[in-house]
């Protein structure tokens, strides 16, 4: 007979006071004894083919449209507003946006972008490469996404400050307090949306070789994107893939600080930059882990799920798994691909949409920082940010390095 997830007798994890490291070694102590436990919301899944299994399993849906509330966000303004973006999109509906979004971030796509993203890395490197001393995250992570993605959109090099500006106060839904910053958020997201449309109008008379004429020019059997639809993408791009990409970089950084043998390893062997993003994405992911409700009663491993329980896959503890990762923390840039992905990047329907730019991103801006600031070295303390906001990474991260031209 069934036994409902409620009823178990499960371990509670409550980490929201607890210092980021500690709470990391806790789940991965939890996660050998036990592949689910509670937390305040809902139950944490914890082993690697348990959060995949979540993942891929499309009765459980995307707790994204649930986040506002989960924040403490009431402003009737602001819930009313709530349209359907393509991460919280779920059925028919997320099928057919993906489908017909999906061709534009192709790799192929993100590929055409790769010279301009290193020309971005070297101009952010130029000015404190002699210095021999930097922030990594204010002088190189902060300024890094932006100028890609303007590009990537299409957007004129003249407007860049404007779209940075209007991008950067969209962004601080994800600053911690929210609540104060709400007036300021939705008035840069009605802007950005005004500019967007503008910019759509401007695409459809004069098509250019972009991601908004890519997406107004997407069609399958007859189907196309409206103006909405296409105004929730270009703010999906900007909010999916701009403080994800920062904090991505932050932490990668901060983890070859620790480990100076592999820094020197990716200047001798820049071809080894994949796999060492990928490594640092499975070690030290930015996207600590991610939420799904039941859209109806589930009955997974003989446990019965209610409809609307929550769960949080946790993505940082399944990719220490040492049933899928060998000897899992040891961080080796050199590691033979495992038989399946790390989960930094999802998994399933909502696998991130920008994976392929993402990865791009990273594997320009490592190798160059790693031949530019050789022999890097933390110097003070590194401050991270919350690690109760959804996106983790430093907040400063300030190195030392052999001085270059
Ligand atoms: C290192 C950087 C990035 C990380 C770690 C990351 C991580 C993720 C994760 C974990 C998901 C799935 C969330 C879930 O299933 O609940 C996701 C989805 C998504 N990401 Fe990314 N992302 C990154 C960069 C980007 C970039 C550069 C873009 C845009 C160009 C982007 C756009 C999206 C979108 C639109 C979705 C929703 C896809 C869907 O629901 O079908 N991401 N990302």
């Amino acid at each position: 007979m069934p036994v409902s997830v409620f009823d178990l007798d499960l371990p509670t994890l409550d980490l929201l006071d607890v210092p980021f490291d500690q709470a990391q070694s806790v789940m991965r102590d939890m996660a050998s004894e036990h592949w689910i436990v509670r937390n305040p919301f809902g139950f944490t899944v914890l082993r690697y083919d348990d959060v995949a299994a979540v993942l891929r399993d499309k009765r459980w849906h995307n707790a994204a449209g649930a986040l506002p509330q989960m924040m403490g966000i009431t402003d009737p303004e602001f819930l009313a507003r709530d349209r359907v973006s393509i991460l919280s999109a779920e059925g028919e509906m997320h099928t057919r946006l993906r489908r017909l979004v999906a061709p534009a971030f192709s790799p192929r796509a993100a590929d055409r972008l790769r010279p301009f993203m290193r020309e971005v890395i070297n101009s952010l490197v130029d000015p404190v490469a002699a210095l021999g001393r930097a922030d990594i995250v204010s002088d190189i992570c902060e300024p890094y996404p932006i100028p890609i993605i303007c590009e990537l959109l299409g957007a004129p090099k003249s407007d860049w400050q404007l779209f940075s500006r209007l991008a950067e106060d969209v962004l601080r839904i994800f600053n911690g307090n929210v609540l104060e910053e709400l007036p300021i958020i939705m008035k840069a997201q009605d802007e950005l949306d005004a500019y967007t449309r503008e910019l759509i109008a401007e695409r459809r008379s004069k098509p250019a070789d972009d991601l908004i004429t890519a997406l107004i020019a997407a069609e399958e059997a007859g189907d196309k994107l409206d103006t909405e639809e296409l105004v929730m993408m270009v703010s999906a791009v900007i909010v999916g893939g701009t403080d994800t990409t920062r904090n991505q970089l932050g932490c990668s950084v901060a983890l070859f600080a620790e480990h100076p043998d592999q820094w020197a390893m990716l200047v001798d062997r820049p071809e080894l930059a994949s796999r060492a993003v990928d490594e640092t994405m499975r070690y030290f992911g930015a996207v600590r882990g991610t939420g799904r409700f039941a859209s109806e009663e589930i009955e997974y491993r003989g446990i019965v799920f209610p409809a609307g329980t929550m769960l949080m896959p946790s993505l940082a503890v399944a990719n220490r798994d040492d049933n899928v990762f060998a000897d899992s923390g040891t961080f080796d840039i050199t590691r033979e691909p495992a038989s399946q992905p790390h989960l930094t990047l999802g998994s399933g329907i909502h696998y991130c949409l920008g994976a392929s730019l993402a990865k791009a991103e990273l594997q320009e801006a490592l190798p160059i920082l790693a031949k530019r600031m050789p022999n890097l070295r933390i110097d003070g303390d590194i401050t991270w940010k919350p690690s109760n906001v959804g996106i983790f990474g430093p907040q400063h991260l300030p190195v030392t390095f052999t001085p270059t031209n």
